[in-house]
């Protein structure tokens, strides 16, 4: 094959690092990928060298999938205007999502990415209810916008963040594992309703207060508190309480929708049908790597939004091309019965975990829905301390193993998998088996503290630590870590 490559590897990084701001998150920064194509479940670097993808969601249906390269493509030489001209594409986007939705989610808006559709939820929310006030998930991110920043904790309480507005709520993430209530300390009891009654609280604090209640704002599952499974009853009774205290309900479904979860289109469904959010944002896996996302909502906000007069106008939302894509990954996502893979792969892929749960003390707890699935690792089972710096390890040497995976939850101690839905059986049994070995090479000898004024210090700089005898490459993450530690 042709070189896919403008320039060697070391220019690129140099441009990079000259040209692009350095806040901008770069994966194996002591080591980056340069990845230059990509097919199905697999990303090739400048070399051949083959990455099983097992972290990118966006890439829904397969990175590349002829089909929805093909709407993009055939769309491209046709036409790409804004949608202030009737199109056909767009309102055929619109039909495929309001039919995927349960009543009455039906209108919708099309944007171009999930902070986006974030943001204009927000408007939606403050249009009907003529309130403020938003509660959110501790450890929730919703997006890169300063609205989004503003309710999301993981970045408001994270390094240049600067704290909870005052308008912003925050209730604890229902972790029954290692949030606020754990599913050891209250034993067969509702701890969907028990994280609830946290919602319930704060509505009530809110009003003694003289604020009001705009909205609520979660992610189904949630991604970045951890690879989080919502205990059944939590939406049911939060949705309950916020819409008596004034508010309503938005599902963010920006990382878990369009059947990642495989029984059901949307995550939100899992509790149950008569769960159902008044604002649902969709996005990443929509356009399978395009920028399209979209906010479904009922006829009656969407007219509250209306009725304040301002036109809405958004220059690349709902396009023929990003709709094409769009329209393209739903009829893939059907003719491949594609949440049906994801259920037996996912399925597979969560007993092989839960096997190697057996064998591995490092793995204190695994769970999961489809294709999305969290492994925790702890040092100790019973205290349950985050193996955050393990779990960075792991990383870095799967990727050495041609395997790419990659962290969430406060402590990021907890590995997530969440593959292009077309990972399969062979894929998860090829994870689970170097994953088998990768653990035992760290249980054999952990990745050591390393005393911030040591000599040790000097690898670390340079980007390694020494590991069983061998030189393990790290990246400023685990640098990060380890030196706080
Ligand atoms: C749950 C969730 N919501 C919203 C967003 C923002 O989406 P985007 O990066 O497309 O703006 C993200 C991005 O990671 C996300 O994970």
């Amino acid at each position: 094959m042709d070189s896919l490559e403008q320039m060697p590897k070391g220019d690129t990084m140099r441009l990079r690092k000259r040209h692009i701001g350095e806040s901008c998150k770069l994966f194996y920064r002591a080591d980056p990928l340069k990845i230059v194509r990509a097919e199905g479940q697999y990303m090739f670097d400048e070399k051949n060298n083959r990455y099983l993808d097992c972290i990118n969601n966006v890439a829904h249906v397969g990175h590349c999938h002829p089909d929805v390269v093909k709407a993009g493509s055939d769309q491209l030489a046709l036409l790409n205007t804004n949608n202030r001209f009737l199109h056909d594409n767009l309102v055929v986007c619109a039909k495929k999502l309001s039919g995927l939705m349960p009543e009455p989610l039906s209108v919708c808006f099309l944007v171009n990415s999930g902070s986006e559709a974030n943001d204009l939820a927000m408007r939606l929310a403050r249009a009907h209810t003529k309130n403020h006030d938003v509660i959110t998930l501790d450890h929730a991110y919703h997006g890169h916008l300063t609205t989004l920043i503003d309710i999301s904790p993981y970045k408001f309480n994270h390094p240049g963040g600067s704290g909870k507005p005052e308008w912003v709520h925050v209730a604890p993430c229902p972790d029954v594992y290692r949030g606020k209530f754990r599913d050891v300390d209250y034993p067969n009891q509702d701890l969907g309703k028990k994280y609830a009654d946290e919602v319930k609280n704060i509505c009530k604090k809110a009003r003694e207060d003289g604020r009001s209640i705009c909205a609520f704002i979660a992610e189904s599952l949630q991604s970045c508190g951890g690879q989080i499974i919502t205990p059944p009853n939590y939406f049911r009774n939060v949705y309950k309480y916020v819409r008596e205290a004034g508010g309503v309900c938005i599902a963010d479904e920006v990382q878990v929708g369009f059947g990642r979860v495989g029984k059901a289109w949307w995550a939100f469904q899992l509790q149950g049908d008569d769960v159902i959010p008044d604002i649902v944002t969709v996005g990443k896996p929509m356009g399978n790597g395009y920028p399209v996302a979209a906010v479904i909502t009922t006829p009656e906000i969407a007219r509250s939004f209306r009725n304040t007069g301002m036109e809405y106008f958004n220059t690349y939302g709902g396009n023929p091309v990003s709709c094409a894509i769009a329209n393209a990954v739903i009829d893939v996502l059907e003719k491949e019965k594609l949440r049906d893979h994801a259920t037996r792969v996912g399925n597979h892929l969560l007993n092989l975990a839960r096997q190697l749960a057996t064998k591995h003390i490092l793995i204190g707890d695994v769970r999961g829905v489809g294709l999305f699935v969290g492994i925790e690792l702890v040092k100790d089972r019973e205290s349950r301390t985050p193996a955050t710096a393990e779990a960075q390890h792991i990383i870095t040497r799967m990727k050495e193993e041609f395997i790419l995976i990659s962290s969430d939850g406060p402590d990021r101690n907890v590995l997530k998998l969440k593959p292009p839905m077309v990972f399969t059986h062979e894929d998860a049994e090829h994870v689970i088996k170097i994953l088998d070995e990768v653990l035992t090479e760290v249980e054999d000898e952990p990745p050591r503290k390393i005393n911030t004024n040591s000599p040790e210090r000097r690898k670390l700089e340079d980007g390694y630590m020494s590991c069983n005898e061998k030189k393990i490459r790290i990246d400023d993450q685990q640098k990060e870590i380890i030196s706080k530690s």
